[in-house]
């Protein structure tokens, strides 16, 4: 489970995780399904938005494998016993507004307990780079492990520079789950990154084949954003 992909081709990382940043493609038969569905363009919004749902919880699923846990003494109706609960400081939920909002109920199903901060972050869509415009999030995160929701990981400065913002208050553990992600954000995460000393991971359902020339993922799912709120 811990291979090194080749950095300058993200499609070897495909079933792999690779350091320092680790990606990893959720392959399930469920996942697939529910996916294959929102990349349908005759799929409307109330389906895909109830199907995104349904895929983060999968995704979350196996996102939150390396959440960080605690013994706990608990007595059972039959005896006394040890187990396992969620560590403090608690995990704290990132999603990138405003199409990682659709994301949240589904993480927020498996972690309940979890804290939400917001990141609003938008995309120039001539130079395609991306700023903040929006945050509420504690400032500081020291100790913090961050679950980043991005639907598209399609250029990835949007996610570069949310994970940055996260790193420099503080942050020491980022998962960022991704609906669908590109070879070419893949590779320029992997650049922006570099020398980071927070591990990152990358939990998607799929690495699509490329961009196209507005930066748009091929075959993808169109806009997230569009597909779950509308064109507004
Ligand atoms: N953002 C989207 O919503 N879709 C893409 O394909 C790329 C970026």
């Amino acid at each position: 489970m811990a291979d090194r992909g080749d950095a300058a081709n993200p499609l070897s990382l495909l079933g792999h995780y690779c350091l320092p940043m680790r990606t990893h493609v959720v392959d399930h038969p469920l996942v697939a399904h529910k996916l294959t569905v929102l990349r349908d363009i005759d799929t409307d919004s109330p389906t895909f938005r109830s199907l995104a749902d349904e895929l983060v919880t999968l995704l979350a699923y196996e996102a939150t494998r390396d959440v960080r846990v605690e013994p706990v003494d608990i007595v059972t109706p039959v005896s006394p016993t040890t187990g396992t609960k969620l560590a403090s400081p608690r995990p704290l939920v990132v999603p990138i507004l405003r199409a990682g909002l659709g994301m949240l109920d589904g993480m927020m199903r498996l972690l309940p307990t979890a804290e939400v901060g917001f990141l609003g972050m938008i995309r120039n869509e001539e130079t395609l780079e991306a700023s903040t415009y929006a945050e509420r999030l504690p400032e500081d995160l020291s100790g913090r492990q961050c679950y980043v929701l991005d639907p598209m990981l399609a250029t990835g400065g949007t996610l570069a520079a949310a994970i940055k913002f996260l790193t420099d208050r503080g942050a020491d553990h980022i998962t960022a789950i991704c609906l669908l992600a590109a070879p070419e954000g893949c590779a320029r995460l992997e650049k922006d990154l570099e020398g980071l000393d927070v591990p990152v991971t990358i939990v998607t359902a799929a690495m699509d084949e490329k961009l196209n020339d507005k930066g748009y993922i091929v075959p993808g799912l169109g806009d997230a954003g569009d597909r779950l709120y509308g064109v507004v």
